[in-house]
């Protein structure tokens, strides 16, 4: 449950506990300032009383908790969150700026970049990772997808490259967005299609160079080791019906030294890779 309200709220761990905290207090001031209040009326506890207990704390209460965030630290959160009630009692909308797009991780592997990225929705982005898809049974990922309380699908090759049969999944999870971190499939057209530029993925190499079919994990960095480059790097792009090749979103470098291994790139590579992809993906979504 408290997973689940991580993710619902968007919040860590210490951020959640000082939240609840602030519900009890504020909601046992707000009560105990509506019973006092009530005493100077010199009113018998029946109805009459309740109808105007409940009206006093429904008034009383985002006053109390608002008071109460404030030295928790959470002014931040209840603010948005009362103006979200009053907005849906009156109607109205939230912004399109503060909608929270839903994505969806494809992973085949470990799944180092999942689980950065899902820290990252949790510490307050404007997306939710809604879906992990993977096509490996007892791929690390999956154990991440658990952890972390988030749905997951283990495709199967056929259904999958049939290009459309996933496509009712993905949308009853209401995916609005696709981020590739460590998938080998190559994406079929329809799913591009559903999904035009909004799918994308990470690459641990300076595309063009390093990419297309084959290049994957230790074959990159052995290739980039024995060219005896001088840099190496990452590249985030969207995804089209070629391996490797749509637009190039962003790209971050590091300097090989002449000791260096394909294990030691490889380990720089994913520094690269932790520290860029979540904000990149905050960027691209919105
Ligand atoms: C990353 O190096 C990424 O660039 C590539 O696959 C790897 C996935 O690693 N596409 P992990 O599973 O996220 O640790």
């Amino acid at each position: 449950m408290f997973e689940k309200l991580k993710q619902h709220w968007k919040v860590n761990g210490l951020n959640l506990a000082l939240i609840i905290t602030t519900f009890a207090v504020g909601g046992s001031l707000c009560g105990y300032a509506g019973r006092k209040l009530l005493a100077l009326t010199h009113l018998d506890k029946g109805f009459l009383w309740i109808v105007l207990y409940i009206v006093l704390i429904t008034l009383l209460w985002p006053l109390a908790v608002l008071i109460i965030s404030i030295p928790l630290g959470q002014f931040t959160f209840f603010k948005k969150y009362i103006v979200k009630i009053f907005s849906r009692f009156s109607g109205k909308q939230t912004s399109h700026h503060t909608k929270t797009v839903n994505i969806a991780i494809f992973a085949s592997g470990a799944g180092s970049n999942a689980s950065k990225i899902i820290e990252s929705s949790l510490l307050g982005s404007h997306y939710k990772v809604a879906l992990i898809v993977c096509n490996k049974a007892g791929a690390g990922v999956m154990d991440i997808a658990a952890k972390a309380g988030i749905p997951s699908l283990l495709i199967e090759k056929e259904q999958f490259f049939k290009g459309d049969a996933y496509l009712p999944i993905l949308q009853k999870n209401n995916i609005d967005f696709i981020v590739l971190a460590g998938f080998l499939w190559k994406i079929p057209g329809a799913l591009i299609k559903a999904y035009p530029k909004k799918i994308i993925n990470i690459h641990p190499a300076l595309l063009p160079k390093y990419g297309g079919k084959g290049m994957f994990g230790h074959h990159v960095h052995e290739a980039v080791i024995n060219n005896k480059e001088k840099e190496s790097g990452i590249t985030i792009h969207y995804v089209d019906e070629i391996y490797d090749h749509g637009a190039i979103i962003f790209q971050a470098t590091c300097s090989i030294a002449e000791n260096d291994t394909a294990a030691t790139l490889a380990q720089m590579v994913h520094v690269l890779e932790h520290e860029h992809y979540p904000k990149i993906i905050a960027e691209v979504v919105q």
